[in-house]
């Protein structure tokens, strides 16, 4: 699903150079759910944000669903990205001034689909995540898990085989990050949705499929 072809990232600023990632072979199979663990600084958002076309690498070839990604900029590239990869970020990333309904609306305003179609999507989005009663809240209105949960309801309204999950527990507490943690299992288990998510915790690592661990920009699990 996911394919890394002896990825390199080097970030060069004027100073230093650092080699973010280190000859990265990885074969995310469909239907994967894969951890990703490591010190702080060893490469884990890169990694993430090359296999969510965020970031391209700086040597190496990446391909998604058979698709080989080599160019990094246009509008293919975009819509790609909108209809096949969704993204959950450690600090939710929600836009304050949106509701929350309105908040996970927003992928699907790139594609040609109806207003109402796009409330009941968002709607069932927020059904999965148990969220449906706070559809008229703001961002501000929500406890931490809350938002997580909207943020993930934004992930998943355009029902993408991918889901990208940069420490989507890391800013709670035990008990809503294993509600976080259930609720992207089902996800795995019941839509089979290929997941790669970061995390700090051996113990949500220990309920996915798989761990990769990198050290200073190199696999070394
Ligand atoms: N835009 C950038 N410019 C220069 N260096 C960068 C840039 N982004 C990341 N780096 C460097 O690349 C390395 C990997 O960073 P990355 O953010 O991938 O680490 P991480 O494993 O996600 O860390 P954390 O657990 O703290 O989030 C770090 O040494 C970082 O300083
Ligand atoms: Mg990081």
């Amino acid at each position: 699903m996911i394919k890394l072809n002896n990825v390199n990232k080097i970030y060069r600023t004027k100073t230093v150079e650092t080699l973010a990632l280190n000859s990265i072979n990885l074969d995310v199979k469909e239907g994967e759910f894969l951890s990703v663990m490591g010190p702080s600084g060893c490469g884990k958002s890169t990694l993430l944000n090359i296999m969510g076309l965020i970031d391209e690498p700086s040597e190496g070839s990446v391909s998604i669903g058979g698709y080989s990604i080599d160019s990094y900029n246009g509008k293919a590239l975009a819509k790609f990205r909108n209809e096949h990869l969704g993204f959950i970020f450690q600090s939710f990333h929600l836009i304050n001034d949106l509701s929350v309904i309105d908040n996970v609306e927003l992928p699907l305003l790139y594609r040609k689909i109806s207003a109402k179609a796009r409330r009941q999507l968002a709607e069932e989005a927020l059904t999965k995540v148990g969220l449906k009663n706070r559809m008229k809240h703001f961002p501000s209105q929500l406890s931490g898990g809350q938002k997580q949960r909207v943020a993930i309801a934004r992930a998943i309204v355009g029902k993408p085989n991918i889901i990208l999950a940069d420490e989507p527990t890391g800013n709670l507490d035990s008990v809503m990050g294993n509600e976080i943690m259930d609720i992207l299992l089902g996800l795995n288990q019941e839509e089979k949705t290929t997941i790669v998510m970061v995390t700090h915790d051996e113990l949500m690592a220990k309920k996915t499929n798989r761990l990769v661990r990198l050290f200073d920009g190199s696999q070394v699990v």
